[in-house]
């Protein structure tokens, strides 16, 4: 068997993708002000899992400054707004619409302020991908609706499943028959936290 490498959290925090000035500006308001957001490496993987899904949809939950939604609305391949997010704090997500302006990518992106559970409700399909990034208890509340506006083989993406209070949605996405998922538990470099898991479902039926 090969030898691993020595320091491989040190290693992997080498290998995230180059990011924009605006992204790494954020990254640094975020630990500056400890507001958490999902890093450059789940940034990164929702990238690439809209882009290889060809999504033209797309529904975020939780939005804070607008980190994670600007990998999205970049990714994302609608003519018009492609991005669907909300966010309870009419404070932050007045700072989000700042920088999704910022970004370039204001026309594709509408940003809803209010309760996820209440907005869900509101909301038609088929969206192609959802990124669940809200408070860990509001996670399993959602699924029935999200399993709802999901396309059949459309993608939920659900961070940081590794808290305590993500343990009834990780049971329930388990255990519910139109999901097939996966679990991963990861070093996430600049993740809050760094170690972390991610929820990866596709709806099957
Ligand atoms: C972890 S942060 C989102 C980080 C963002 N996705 C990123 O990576 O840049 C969670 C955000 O969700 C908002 N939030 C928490 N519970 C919510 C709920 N039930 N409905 C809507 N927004 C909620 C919080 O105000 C906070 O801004």
């Amino acid at each position: 068997m090969g030898k691993m490498l020595e320091n491989p959290r040190e290693a992997f925090r080498l290998l995230t993708e180059p990011r924009d000035a605006l992204l790494l500006e954020l990254e640094e308001q975020a630990r500056q002000e400890d507001i958490p957001i999902a890093g450059p490496v789940v940034g990164g993987l929702l990238s690439l899992l809209s882009r290889a899904i060809r999504a033209k949809r797309v529904l975020e939950l939780g939005t804070a400054m607008g980190y994670s939604g600007i990998f999205l609305a970049r990714a994302c391949s609608g003519e018009a707004a492609c991005l669907t997010t909300v966010e309870a704090d009419p404070d932050i997500a007045a700072r989000a619409r700042e920088n999704f302006a910022r970004a370039g990518v204001e026309d594709r992106v509408d940003v809803m302020e209010g309760q996820a559970l209440e907005i869900l409700s509101t909301l038609s399909g088929p969206y192609d991908l959802v990124f669940l990034d809200i408070d860990k208890q509001g996670y399993a509340p959602t699924l029935p609706a999200i399993h709802r506006l999901l396309r059949v083989g459309g993608l939920l993406v659900a961070d940081n499943t590794a808290f305590a209070e993500a343990k009834t949605f990780n049971r329930d996405l388990l255990a519910h028959p139109g999901f097939t998922s996966i679990q991963l538990y990861a070093f996430l470099p600049d993740h809050s936290p760094e170690d972390d898991g991610i929820a990866l479902a596709a709806k099957k039926a």
